[in-house]
């Protein structure tokens, strides 16, 4: 990561090091936050922020769900004053790939109830470069022994801070085995995604995801990849996947605001299919990125140009 100049913090443009929150808030005690991650990419009308409307809209779903204020530096903020924010921001900073916004209960507070603690919303744009790491081999996974949360525990569907603490824990194991990334299980036993990617397989030609009842996070990324790999003529089923059925994929990829398009090749220390980079994930990718860049401009309708 490389930091950048500015940060919005409740309407204000201030300086990185003084964008800064007391030790005692409620999000950084009880974790009470709800964030995106957006990528910005070049393209030839210039800079464009990919699909930040489904971003904006995803994170002021998650702000309801929790019940958070939308009021920052006096006044209140809905999707289009968010997403205004958010491009005023990437424009004011130079070198930016990546946009965090994350709304908080930035108010001082000892006891868990959030009822009446006061938000605050910072938006932070800055250079990210590869998430996952430069491969030409793809990626190696474990399955973490670390299960995603299921409903019950909380809202899958959200960015909620807090719940990051299991995708974090996830991470550890897979960076400590030597692995890329980390496979999450739900509650019963089926994969559900990873630590922040969500994974699709291919077999005998056919594209499968886990459905968004398997506890996952529905990703903007899977759902552009859905519809493009749908375009290209392949058949997508969203559905149950089992740890069987993704070892023994003749591909497996990863897709994420971070990560892209991601190649698996292995998981617990079996190769996917014959360990290469596989040719589908390959098409899809160099597609995805032909969108994300401007040079297909079917997809026009998800870049948001920032001028
Ligand atoms: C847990 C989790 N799953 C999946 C994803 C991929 O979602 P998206 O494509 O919207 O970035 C993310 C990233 O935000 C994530 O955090």
């Amino acid at each position: 990561m490389e930091k950048s100049k500015f940060i919005w913090l409740n309407g204000k443009m201030v300086n990185w090091a003084d964008a800064k929150v007391h030790i005692m808030s409620h999000a950084i005690n009880y974790g009470t936050g709800v964030f995106e991650g957006i990528r910005v990419y070049e393209t030839p009308k210039g800079k464009s922020v990919f699909r930040l409307k489904d971003h904006v809209r995803r994170m002021v779903g998650g702000c309801k769900i929790m019940g958070f204020e939308m009021e920052f530096g006096g006044k209140t903020y809905g999707e289009k004053e968010i997403y205004d924010s958010i491009l005023e921001t990437v424009r004011k900073n130079e070198k930016v790939d990546y946009v965090k916004p994350c709304v908080f209960l930035s108010g001082e507070e000892v006891g868990l109830n959030p009822v009446g603690v006061p938000t605050s919303m910072s938006i932070t744009a800055l250079y990210m470069g590869n998430y996952l790491g430069e491969s030409d081999n793809g990626m190696k996974l474990i399955t973490s022994s670390w299960h995603r949360p299921d409903n019950l525990c909380g809202p899958a569907g959200a960015k909620v801070n807090g719940s990051y603490v299991t995708s974090c824990l996830a991470k550890r194991e897979a960076i400590r085995q030597g692995a890329n990334e980390a496979v999450m299980l739900n509650s019963v036993g089926h994969v559900a995604e990873c630590t922040g990617e969500n994974i699709f397989i291919l077999k005998d030609g056919k594209i499968s995801t886990p459905q968004s009842s398997e506890c996952i996070l529905e990703g903007i990324t899977r759902n552009s990849v859905i519809q493009v790999a749908r375009d290209m003529g392949y058949t997508v089923e969203e559905t149950e996947v089992t740890r069987s059925q993704l070892i023994t994929a003749d591909e497996v990829w990863m897709t994420g605001t971070a990560a892209e398009v991601a190649s698996v090749t292995v998981i617990d220390d079996r190769p996917i299919g014959d360990g290469k980079v596989g040719e589908v994930t390959k098409k899809i990718g160099k597609k995805f990125h032909e969108i994300v860049t401007g040079k297909d401009l079917r997809y026009e309708g998800w870049l948001d140009y920032v001028n």
